[in-house]
């Protein structure tokens, strides 16, 4: 069986399913990483000067792979970069995809570092029967727009796709390739003889952006600068498979940084998904949030309003709940909302009313974001996709 693949849940890059909650303990440890714990978030706050992310202080970023490493480089000042990406499935992002673009976002501000998203136009048309080649680089190129509204920084920022900027990497990625046997890509991802042979070539393109050879305009001649990928932990399986390889090149392994999952409108058994049908897209008009979120949000609230009464809302299920801890980063309202909703209590918190601040707390990000997209004209996109850049070059 698949690693990331049991009897209870099966957590693949393209496939994310639990019969009961996801098991994230579990995840990491099948998947070889380790728990991010207090240790590790203080270090961060004393080496950053700056108060961790709530994402990391509400453990929704959880699980990493030598991120130890890449806090030593920092504190020594030596160089990083950073490096996430994006398979661009449908026209616009959900708000899942913002949690590790937002925090993405965040780690390039604090650690003022390079930062490379990927974008695979090619792993998208390889893995989904009903997308055209090109089609997916015409939906990259939405989906950059999107992600260019997160806020990352214009000077340090490359965004690519696979399509246009293969020339370049293909050095990196034919030495991955020769590495790499159909047995580790078939024992890492389950390919069978009938998948086209595009999905078996696919690991070694999501693996080569890890290694600073890949990106000569910023990195010169320079192969050995560290990498730190964030991501939601689906995307793991491709980069153990990478730091497997790295050292038979003599490259660095890159480091991770793992999220749950933002999950489904319908609940925790399965991660938000463009597919997904009830899902909150970045495109959404106020309506459409308040619609979905007051017909499909599964809550803990109880059956009668004297049960819940009697007992509080159920937070162990309660999506809408969830959704404000990614969200809300207020920590004492946030306290305040648990209280009131999660205990017994006369006067304590409906389901109603928590749905009503999330909608709000919703439409602000989504208003937020568009007015940013509105601003990431054909002009700034160019800009973000152009290799040769005097401000991007660190090496020569
Ligand atoms: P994609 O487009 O499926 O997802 C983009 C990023 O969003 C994460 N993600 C989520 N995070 C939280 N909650 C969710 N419900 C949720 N759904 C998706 C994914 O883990 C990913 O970080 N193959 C990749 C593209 C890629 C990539 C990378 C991603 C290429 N290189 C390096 C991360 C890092 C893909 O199809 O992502």
């Amino acid at each position: 069986m698949l690693i990331g693949v049991s009897d209870t849940q099966k957590i693949t890059p393209w496939e994310v399913e639990a019969d009961e909650g996801i098991d994230y303990d579990k995840l990491s440890r099948d998947f070889g990483c380790s728990l991010i714990d207090e240790k590790m978030i203080a270090r961060f706050e004393k080496l950053t000067g700056r108060k961790p992310h709530r994402f990391l202080r509400r453990g929704l970023f959880f699980s990493h792979r030598e991120m130890d490493t890449i806090l030593d480089n920092y504190e020594k000042g030596i160089p990083f970069y950073l490096y996430t990406g994006r398979g661009p499935s449908s026209d616009a992002l959900h708000i899942g995809h913002l949690v590790p673009m937002h925090f993405t976002q965040w780690l390039q501000e604090v650690f003022d570092v390079p930062l490379v998203i990927q974008i695979t136009d090619d792993e998208k048309f390889f893995f989904k029967e009903n997308l055209t080649l090109e089609g997916t680089h015409k939906l990259g190129y939405e989906n950059i727009k999107d992600i260019i509204a997160c806020g990352f920084n214009p000077d340090k920022t490359f965004i690519f796709s696979d399509l246009d900027y293969m020339g370049t990497m293909y050095p990196v990625v034919c030495k991955l390739w020769k590495l790499m046997t159909y047995n580790q890509a078939k024992g890492a991802f389950g390919f069978v003889g009938t998948d086209n042979v595009g999905k078996s070539a696919y690991p070694a393109i999501q693996a080569a952006p890890s290694f600073s050879a890949n990106f000569p305009h910023i990195f010169g001649k320079r192969h050995d600068i560290s990498c730190l990928i964030p991501c939601a932990i689906d995307q793991d399986p491709f980069f153990r498979v990478t730091r497997d390889i790295a050292p038979r090149l003599k490259w660095k392994k890159p480091s991770l940084i793992h999220s749950k999952f933002f999950p489904a409108l319908g609940g925790y058994k399965t991660k938000m998904s463009a597919s997904g049908g009830t899902t909150i897209f970045v495109t959404d008009s106020d309506k459409m949030i308040k619609d979905k979120i007051n017909k499909h949000c599964v809550t803990g609230g109880r059956q009668t309003v004297e049960e819940h009464r009697k007992l509080g809302a159920d937070l162990s299920v309660d999506v809408a709940y969830e959704y404000l801890r990614y969200l809300m980063d207020d920590d004492e309202e946030l306290e305040r909302i648990r209280v009131a909703y999660g205990s017994p209590g006369e006067k304590n918190m409906l389901s109603g009313e928590i749905k009503q601040i999330l909608i709000k707390v919703l439409q602000e990000i989504v208003h937020n974001h568009q007015e940013k997209r509105a601003a990431a004209t054909d002009e700034v996109v160019q800009h973000f996709m152009n290799p040769n850049r005097e401000s991007l070059r660190m090496f020569d």
